[in-house]
């Protein structure tokens, strides 16, 4: 195929995107939530949206604009990320879950204000939905990208996510020593099946354009 302008690489692609971080209520006034900045996962929106994709980002709350041209819905704990991504999956050509989604969430929220008593509080804790596991399983033709926050063996922990979550591709960036998240900056290793890419590191902004060039590839290639 003949290369083309990156303004209409996703052209009439429909892209469904997570961002940002959960909040995982504890009691009417606390929640549980992560270092995401959503940065990364807006931008990934931005640089679809320019390649001519039309863009749903189902987003948890950051402090970011919805950027021109993308259709935003702000979404609170991951069990609700779940639900909105859910609705839009099944319309969507692909699916990039930059998301930092809560791994676990408190068994039971307190109807009350916690008061202080104890020296200790536990809490206890239950598994949340894998997003990204259940959107490939229940629409396995929907080409989806994964992220990977590792603070170790990024390659190895990559490859077996790519294969556990039985996606096409999986970006992995190493958040060791206060990387990545909430940083202006980050780096990329791409890895799909049978290929890999490593993006230095750069602004957030060009990294993911460089990334979504390296989907669009992928993508194309499986529909063309
Ligand atoms: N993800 C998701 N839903 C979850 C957890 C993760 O959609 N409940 C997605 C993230 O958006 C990311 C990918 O899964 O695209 C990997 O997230 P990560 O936290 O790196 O991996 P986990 O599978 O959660 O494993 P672990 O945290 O133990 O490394
Ligand atoms: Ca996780």
């Amino acid at each position: 195929e003949e290369c083309c302008a990156t303004n209409v690489l996703l052209q009439g692609v429909r892209v469904l995107i997570t961002a940002g971080p959960t909040r995982e209520a504890i009691d009417p006034v606390r929640f549980l939530t992560n270092r995401s900045s959503g940065k990364m996962g807006y931008a990934v929106a931005q640089a679809a949206a320019k390649m001519g994709a039309e863009v749903i980002l189902v987003s948890g709350h950051v402090a970011l604009d919805c950027p021109p041209g993308v259709q935003r819905v702000i979404t609170e704990s991951a069990a609700d990320m779940l639900k909105a991504t859910c609705e839009y999956a099944r319309q969507s050509h692909l699916f990039i879950a930059t998301a930092a989604v809560a791994d676990y969430t408190p068994v039971a929220v307190a109807d009350r204000k916690i008061k202080k008593n104890a020296d200790t509080l536990h809490l206890e804790m239950k598994r949340t939905v894998d997003i990204l596991a259940t959107i490939k399983q229940e629409y396995p033709n929907l080409f989806t990208v994964g992220f990977a926050a590792e603070t170790h063996d990024l390659m190895a922990y990559a490859r077996s996510k790519l294969e556990r979550k039985g996606i096409d591709m999986i970006a992995a960036n190493s958040v060791a020593d206060g990387k990545a998240f909430d940083q202006p900056t980050n780096a990329l290793e791409v890895v799909w099946q049978d290929g890999h890419y490593s993006l230095p590191e750069m602004d957030k902004h060009q990294l993911a354009e460089a990334l979504m060039k390296l989907v669009a590839a992928q993508y194309n290639q499986r529909n063309t």
